[in-house]
């Protein structure tokens, strides 16, 4: 079991097991994230973070079961979400799972909802489809969802159409919408990024309380180093769809290991810190045609040395406490002799 698999099997609200998704580009199948693993405990919050172009939304849409047919597959590794392993269902079954026990929140939720039904009935449709409630039913807990993510006037509300709510609200609405048929799983993918810091802090805190209130386990994608900090217990870093580093947030903060997560925190802007310290990533994320074989950071990382053509293994290190893919810290950490410069 991995670092990122605290949760038992029985306990996980959602096990992730070798996780790997294809994408046809140009007639030719590429893996664009490759054997990604991690469990996630009720009332958990475990933060996906990287670039943009790192995997992290092809991860959730592969969990969700989304992928565009002829574009994207599942080409290996298990999903089992509250019990279920939904990587074999068909797709009406895997519908079902879907609606049930696993929710999500996007960026931008005007890409969700349905700009020409009012909320409150996309709201109650699922309640509707899932739990057999009748329309009266479903309207009057569509208005208490909306209570509960803190819309106000939500009676009045619920007849409002999409673009009549400021983005905050929407993203509240998103919330309600996801969280309708009571899931054991949320996953939000950059749910506040296009949300001034304000309203981000609002909704987040929303998140929180429910999370807690009703045990939910959250995987949340972020490119916001900050957001992780202040709302994730763990951290896993991806860089060219592979998991680069997994770790606890407080350990991952005071030493991140690996040079892409030291990039990162680097490139982070911080309130301690005059922005001209700012060290940006010099180089991109390659696409998928150009990753190279080997360690995927290779191209832009200052330890590359020639074992760095072998992809490296996820490797366990700190007595088991956090995972690091590179070789050359892993090296230098199972000989304990920091390298200079890097601790
Ligand atoms: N529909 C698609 N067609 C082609 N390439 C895609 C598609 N979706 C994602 N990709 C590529 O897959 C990689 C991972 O993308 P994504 O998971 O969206 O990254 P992230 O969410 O971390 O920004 C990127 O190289 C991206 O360009
Ligand atoms: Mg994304």
């Amino acid at each position: 079991m991995s670092a990122v698999s605290k949760a038992s099997d029985a306990a996980a609200a959602l096990r992730v097991e070798g996780l790997t998704t294809s994408l046809k580009i140009d007639g030719v199948w590429r893996d664009a994230v490759r054997d990604v693993s991690f469990a996630l405990a009720p009332g958990e919050t475990l933060a996906l973070v990287g670039e943009s172009g790192c995997g992290k939304s092809l991860t959730a849409m592969t969990v969700m079961g989304l992928l565009p047919k002829g574009v994207g597959r599942l080409s290996a590794g298990r999903i089992v979400i509250d019990g279920v392993e939904t990587s074999t269902l068909a797709e009406r079954d895997f519908g079902k799972v879907r609606g049930d026990s696993i929710g999500m929140i996007f960026q931008e939720p005007m890409t969700s909802l349905n700009p020409v039904l009012p909320v409150g009935f996309q709201i109650a449709e699922p309640l509707m489809q899932h739990r057999g409630l009748s329309r009266r039913q479903a309207m009057e807990r569509a208005r208490e969802l909306m209570e509960l993510v803190r819309i106000p006037a939500a009676a009045e509300r619920l007849k409002s159409y999409p673009h009549q709510f400021s983005g905050g609200m929407r993203q509240r609405v998103m919330i309600a919408l996801a969280i309708a048929c009571s899931p054991k799983v949320l996953i939000a993918d950059e749910p506040t990024t296009a949300l001034d810091v304000t309203v981000q802090a609002q909704v987040l805190d929303l998140l929180g309380v429910l999370q807690r209130e009703r045990g939910l386990g959250v995987l949340l994608i972020t490119h916001n180093l900050g957001v992780v900090a202040t709302n994730a217990q763990r951290v896993m870093v991806m860089y060219g769809g592979d998991v680069v580093e997994s770790a606890d947030v407080g350990d991952f903060f005071a030493k991140p290991l690996h040079p892409y997560s030291r990039a990162l925190l680097a490139a982070m802007p911080r309130v301690d810190r005059p922005t001209s310290d700012l060290a940006p990533i010099p180089g991109q994320v390659p696409t998928l045609a150009e990753l190279p074989d080997g360690c995927r950071f290779q191209s832009r990382c200052p330890l590359r040395e020639e074992a760095c053509a072998v992809r490296p293994p996820l490797t366990p290190v700190e007595g088991g406490r956090r995972h690091v893919r590179c070789v050359v810290l892993a090296r230098e950490l199972a000989g304990d002799l920091p390298r200079e410069g890097t601790a």
